[in-house]
């Protein structure tokens, strides 16, 4: 179902290569490269009571992400910072979500483009919950290896078989993909990472094909404060049958008990629970790592 207002029909700021420009008009070329040749890096953010969660680790996640893309974002770590914190502060938004892009213009086409120039957007808009009664289908695409893309950048091309692997998943009435990386392990949904209950223990993919998202280590810490022993390993898609709990993690989807993989059932349990409870008081300033 498309989003009740279109994206580009709305009112308030962006932030557009170091100005905000009222919304509508935020726009590019669309002879740009980043929209060609996937030229593109993105942040997805959230801010609560006005804070953005993680903003440091963000914001060079991005430099890092262009960087692996062979492009530098013409701005610093800090006015980076600073423009996604008056983003949100222009829009007048206290709980939303942050979306940093960047991407090579339009003064060059075809593959190489090294004579580009490099945009930055800041947009900022309420977005609720990301998942709802979360069930997810065994995707029809794999996470590619290292060998074949860079893995660990956040960039919009590695989202073209997430997008489809998502669209076939809901066409089957799931609510997202849960993904195998290329060797055949389990590795993550379209949008999130994902932990398996087993025995008192959390188990989680090594990211070594995928993100290593900011809220899956935070949840790694959270659940090493509360004594629950972690285990990052490989793990086979037939494990999952022994799991007691799953739950998936991003910034967007924060901790979202998975409540069906096909037609293995789950329910959210204790250890979700408790982690749910402690990352909403570390992302509302109730609690400190
Ligand atoms: C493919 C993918 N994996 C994992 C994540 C989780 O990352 P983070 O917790 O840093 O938001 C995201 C969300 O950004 C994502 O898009």
């Amino acid at each position: 179902m498309a989003d009740p207002v279109p994206y580009d029909a709305r009112d308030g700021w962006i932030w557009l290569d170091g100005e905000f420009v009222p919304w509508r008009e935020a726009r590019l070329h669309v002879l740009s490269h980043g929209l060609h040749y996937a030229s593109c890096v993105f942040e997805g953010e959230r801010a609560y009571g006005g804070r953005i969660f993680k903003l440091r680790e963000h914001s060079q996640r991005l430099i890092d992400s262009a960087r692996m893309l062979d492009f530098e974002i013409p701005w610093s770590l800090e006015e980076i910072e600073r423009a996604s914190v008056a983003t949100v502060e222009k829009n007048g938004l206290a709980d939303c979500y942050v979306r940093p892009v960047a991407w090579r213009g339009s003064e060059q086409m075809g593959v190489s483009a090294q004579r580009t120039r490099i945009h930055l957007a800041i947009a900022a808009w309420e977005w609720g919950a990301y998942y709802e009664d979360l069930r997810l289908a065994w995707a029809i695409y794999r996470r590619p290896s290292p060998e074949t893309a860079p893995v660990h950048a956040k960039a919009a091309g590695l989202y073209m078989i997430c997008t489809l692997a998502k669209h076939a998943a809901e066409a089957k009435g799931y609510g997202d993909a849960l993904m195998l990386d290329w060797r055949g392990y389990l590795a993550e949904t379209t949008g999130a990472n994902i932990f398996l209950v087993m025995n008192g223990q959390l188990h989680t993919p090594i990211p070594d094909c995928f993100l290593n998202g900011i809220t899956r280590r935070t949840v790694i810490r959270l659940a090493e404060r509360r004594g629950i022993p972690v285990v990052e390993r490989h793990i086979m898609p037939e494990e999952i049958r022994d799991a007691q709990e799953i739950f998936v993690t991003g910034t967007a989807a924060e901790i979202t008990p998975v409540l069906a993989i096909e037609d293995r059932e789950f329910q959210a349990g204790p250890v979700t629970l408790q982690l749910l409870d402690d990352f909403r008081a570390l992302t509302r300033g109730e609690l400190e790592l």
